[in-house]
C-alpha cells in the first residue's frame, strides 16, 4: 500500500503527479489556508505532509496527528516549523535551500534599486496623471552604486547579494552576522565584518537576510532604527517579524530613515496600516523568490525531500510501475 501525503497548499500539477507515483495524495485544491483545527483534520493518517510557508506544524499538531513522519517543506525558510517538537517526536523536516539563493538574491537588488530610486512612487506619480513636466529635483533618489551596504545576515542569501553589490555596483559591503565570514570568502565579496550599532550607523542600505527566531523577532525596532542615517534605506527579505513594522512604519512617516523595501511583513498577508499610508515603502507580497525555474525546482526538490523521507525513490525500488 502506498503511504498516504497531503499537500498543503497547490503547487505544480507536474510534481503533484511525481507525488502520486510513490504516494496517495491529498491535494488542498480550494488553495486556501486551512485553519488549524482543518488542517490536523485532514493529516489525519497521512504519514507525510508536502508543506508551504503558510500553514504551522507545532507540538500539538504533531500530537494530534501521530502518524505524520515526514514535513518537506517547500521553503528555504521554516520559523513555521517546531523542528524541536518534530525531532522530539521523530519526525523528520526538511526545507529546500541553495536552488532558491541566486534568485532570491536577484530580488534583493531589485527591491534595492526600485526603493532608493523610487520606482513604485513614480510609477504611480505617472499613473495618476500628476506628471506635468520634466524638474531637475523631481522623485530625487538615493545612488546604489558607490554606497556602503549593510548585509544582516550572511548566509548563502546574504553573499550572493553581497557579491551582486560588491562586483555589480561597486558597493562597499559591510556585513554583521553570528558567524564572522572565513578570511578567504570575506576577501572574495569584499566585505568588512562590523558589530550591528556600526553596520546601523554605516550603511546607507542596510538589507535584512537573516532567519526569524525569537531571537531575531524585532531586530530591528524603534531603538535600531534611530541609529540609522536619515538617508538610509531598509529592505527586509528575510522574514516578517524580524522587522517591528509598526515602529519602521512612524520612521517612515516621521522620514528618520528615508525609504523601506519589505517583500515580508509580521503577520502577513495582513500588513500594518501604517505602512500602506506612507509613499516612501516598496510594497510586494513575499515574492522574492517567485520565478518559474526556481520556483519549480523548490517544489521538486521539497518532492524529492517527501520521497526520501518516506523510504521512497529509486533506491528502495520505486516508483512501483
Ligand atoms: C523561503 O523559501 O523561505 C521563501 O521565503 C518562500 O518563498
Amino acid at each position: 500500500m502506498k503511504p498516504s501525503v497531503l499537500v498543503a497548499r497547490k503547487v505544480f500539477p507536474e510534481v503533484i503527479e511525481r507525488l502520486r507515483q510513490y504516494f496517495d495524495v491529498e491535494v488542498n485544491e480550494e488553495d486556501r489556508t486551512w485553519t488549524p483545527e482543518e488542517f490536523i483534520a485532514r493529516l489525519q493518517g497521512k504519514q507525510g505532509v508536502y508543506l508551504t510557508p503558510t500553514n504551522r506544524i507545532d507540538a500539538a499538531l504533531l500530537d494530534a496527528c501521530p502518524e505524520l513522519k515526514v514535513v518537506a517543506n517547500m521553503a528555504v525558510g521554516y520559523n513555521h516549523i517546531d523542528v524541536a517538537a518534530c525531532t522530539a517526536r521523530g519526525v523528520l523536516c526538511t526545507n529546500t535551500p541553495d536552488v532558491l539563493t541566486e534568485t532570491t538574491a536577484d530580488f534583493g537588488m531589485a527591491l534595492l534599486l526600485a526603493t532608493a530610486r523610487r520606482v513604485t512612487e513614480g510609477e504611480r506619480f505617472l499613473r495618476s496623471g500628476q506628471w506635468s513636466s520634466w524638474s531637475y529635483d523631481m522623485l530625487m533618489g538615493r545612488d546604489v552604486h558607490g554606497a556602503t551596504l549593510g548585509v544582516l545576515g550572511m548566509g548563502r542569501i546574504g553573499q550572493a547579494i553581497a557579491r551582486r553589490a560588491a562586483h555589480g555596483f561597486g558597493m562597499r559591503v559591510i556585513y554583521h552576522n553570528r558567524r564572522r565570514l572565513a578570511p578567504e570568502i570575506e576577501a572574495a565579496l569584499n566585505a568588512r565584518y562590523v558589530g550591528k550599532e556600526e553596520l546601523l550607523r554605516e550603511s546607507d542600505h542596510l538589507i535584512l537576510v537573516l532567519p526569524y527566531s525569537p531571537q531575531s523577532h524585532h531586530a530591528i525596532g524603534a531603538a535600531e532604527l534611530a541609529l540609522m542615517k536619515p538617508t538610509a534605506t531598509l529592505v527586509n527579505i528575510a522574514r516578517g517579524g524580524i522587522v517591528d513594522d509598526a515602529a519602521l512604519a512612524e520612521a517612515l512617516r516621521e522620514r528618520r530613515i528615508s525609504a523601506a523595501g519589505l517583500d515580508v511583513f509580521e503577520g502577513e498577508p495582513q500588513v500594518h496600516p501604517g505602512l500602506l499610508d506612507v509613499p516612501n515603502v516598496v510594497l510586494t507580497p513575499h515574492i522574492a523568490s517567485a520565478t518559474v525555474a526556481t520556483r519549480l525546482a523548490m517544489a521538486n526538490l521539497a518532492a524529492d525531500n517527501l520521497i526520501a523521507g518516506l523510504g521512497c525513490g529509486p533506491q528502495a525500488g520505486h516508483p512501483p510501475t
